[in-house]
């Protein structure tokens, strides 16, 4: 039985943020008792909710329990434009002092190989296991307009199933280097969390969600249908549902 992924559909991305941000306040408020691990997602989609949650914690961040990791880097610096980290950090991080400690960076600027290694020891470290495997209270996804999600790239599907917890991958565009989680251990979080807006996404989102048969799954379609996935989009994301 396939429980079609639930969608929570909102008018607009601000919208979208500013009730995903109360969620995620509302989560870290109730499950104060053991450590909460979240993956963030990066690209541009997230910036919105880090506005929100900035603001939301305006006067300081005030919750030692709440741990923030991501899904994937880009092998740059961290105050570059182009670092996940470094928009997070500028958005959110910085302004309501999140404590440093509770912030696990990919180090991008690292030998990619070696990173990847030491991110997965990390992880190993410091997040409950569950199934053998490391597992996330939430990991916050996005996708690509190719069908791309964390940095699992359609030139790189082997990273969905791949042994290690994270990989080196290379943007099929640019080339860039880039670290991301493997198959394995997205799917192994209490909750998978899709943000997705834009009509640039609708068609990828429909063909999901009315399982279009297809020969080449795109790399979301792994993760998009499953019983611990929601789906936070928009009106223009969700026109094809
Ligand atoms: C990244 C991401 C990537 C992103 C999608 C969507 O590092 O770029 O993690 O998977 O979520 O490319 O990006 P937008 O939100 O910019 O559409």
């Amino acid at each position: 039985m396939i429980i079609a992924p639930q969608f929570t559909i909102y008018d607009t991305p601000d919208e979208l943020a500013e009730n995903f941000a109360f969620e995620l306040k509302r989560l870290w408020e109730i499950e104060q008792q053991a450590p909460f691990h979240i993956s963030l997602s990066g690209g541009s989609t997230p910036q919105l909710l880090f506005k929100k949650l900035a603001y939301i914690y305006r006067e300081g961040f005030p919750f030692s329990h709440v741990h923030f990791w991501w899904g994937d880097e880009r092998c740059v610096a961290p105050d570059g434009a182009e670092s996940n980290y470094g928009v997070a950090n500028s958005l959110f991080f910085e302004p309501t002092k999140v404590p440093k400690e509770n912030i696990h960076r990919i180090i991008g600027e690292n030998e990619p190989s070696k990173e990847a290694k030491s991110y997965s020891d990390l992880n190993m470290k410091l997040i409950p296991i569950k199934n053998g495997l490391p597992q996330y209270d939430i990991i916050l996804l996005g996708m690509g307009t190719d069908g791309h999600t964390a940095s699992i790239f359609p030139h790189q599907k082997e990273y969905l199933t791949e042994k290690a917890l994270c990989a080196v991958a290379t943007h099929p565009e640019s080339g860039q280097k880039r670290i991301t989680l493997t198959g394995s251990i997205i799917r192994n979080a209490r909750q998978i969390v899709f943000l997705a807006t834009g009509k640039n996404k609708a068609r990828l989102i429909g063909e999901l969600y009315n399982n279009k048969k297809t020969k080449h799954p795109e790399p979301f379609r792994y993760f998009g249908n499953q019983k611990n996935t929601l789906w936070f989009v928009d009106q223009e994301a969700a026109s094809a549902l």
